[in-house]
């Protein structure tokens, strides 16, 4: 066994000491609404789930969404196709800046796990699933996450009437021509608000990571996704996945992994384990800084980088 109870515990009392640094995000206000004290860590390990913590709590997936929304557009279009609306590079500024998009080569967004790269993933699978988009991505967000899903309209409305940098990212690809002119804004953005607002435990989310670790095989033995698609999203995750952090967490953590503002961190290896954590408040960066620590002791003293 690699994650005994006992450093489990040890870890949450790391990420205990730490839980009153940072914020809890409220720039979506619905966000703000959440108990900043809530914190968990789940494993899957020899196919059995254990958790500490606060892990049947329920919160917004947010931006972890977004790896079940690229393994989507690749179940339609190969990764060489799809870099042609998106790249597969490191971003250096904020999940939401206007500015990279602006400036990035080609004009197009860097990668699928910023806002403006989600956002033209979602306008792909529009073009392909159209209104029938957001329950193939609830299914498909369910077989990820081990059990049917449903997300919080309270969330989607909030993040809808405080969606501004989300609609200026989706018109400067409209401007630009990134996106053609007949696309369906408001179903595309309306999606996306949904797929964010998807809710999610800590034992969901270590669901996730032992599928994408275990090479897209769920605890089941169904496939998800393909050996290739799960080498992608892992490739992503370590290279994009906590943003303009992606180089530091992978200096303190060296583990592939995706956050996302409702405070969730999903990670990925190779050896067949799940892990994931939870803890509201966020660094600068938007990734749970409590999480984040307990990653950090958990792979110095468990010997956990890939690197
Ligand atoms: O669109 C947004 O800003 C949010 N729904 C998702 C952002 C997010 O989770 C970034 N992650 N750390």
């Amino acid at each position: 066994m690699i994650f005994t109870e006992e450093v489990l515990e040890e870890a949450l009392n790391i990420g205990r000491k730490y839980l009153h640094e940072g914020a809890v995000a409220n720039y979506i206000p619905e966000l703000a609404k959440v108990d900043p004290n809530k914190i968990a860590i789940s494993k899957i390990e020899d196919g059995d789930l254990y958790s500490v913590g606060d892990s049947k709590v329920k919160y917004s997936i947010q931006s972890i969404v977004k790896v079940i929304l690229y393994a989507l557009a690749m179940k339609n279009y190969r990764v060489s196709e799809l870099k042609r609306y998106v790249g597969v590079r490191p971003s250096a500024k904020p999940f939401n800046s206007v500015i990279e998009l602006e400036l990035s080569e080609k004009k197009i967004p860097v990668n699928p796990f910023i806002n403006a790269g989600a956002i033209i993933i979602v306008a792909i699978l529009y073009n392909v699933y159209r209104e029938k988009t957001f329950d193939v991505i609830l299914e498909k967000a369910g077989e990820f996450l081990g059990e049917e899903v449903d997300y919080s309209r309270k969330i989607a409305q909030s993040e809808k009437e405080s969606s501004f940098t989300n609609r200026t990212l989706i018109y400067l690809m409209l401007a630009k021509e990134i996106l053609p002119s007949d696309t369906k804004v408001e179903e595309v953005l309306d999606t996306y608000f949904k797929a964010c607002s998807i809710l999610v435990s800590t034992e969901n989310l270590a669901h996730m990571s032992y599928v994408i670790s275990n090479n897209g095989v769920d605890l089941k033995g169904r496939e998800i996704i393909t050996k290739k698609e799960s080498e992608v999203l892992r490739a992503l995750m370590a290279t994009c996945g906590t943003y303009d952090y992606s180089g530091d967490f992978a200096i303190r953590v060296g583990l592939p992994a995706k956050s996302g503002v409702g405070g969730g961190i999903v990670t990925a290896s190779r050896n067949k384990t799940g892990l994931a954590v939870y803890a509201p408040r966020l660094d600068k960066h938007g990734n749970s800084y409590s999480g984040v620590r307990m990653l950090e002791y958990l792979s110095e003293k468990l010997d956990l980088s890939i690197y």
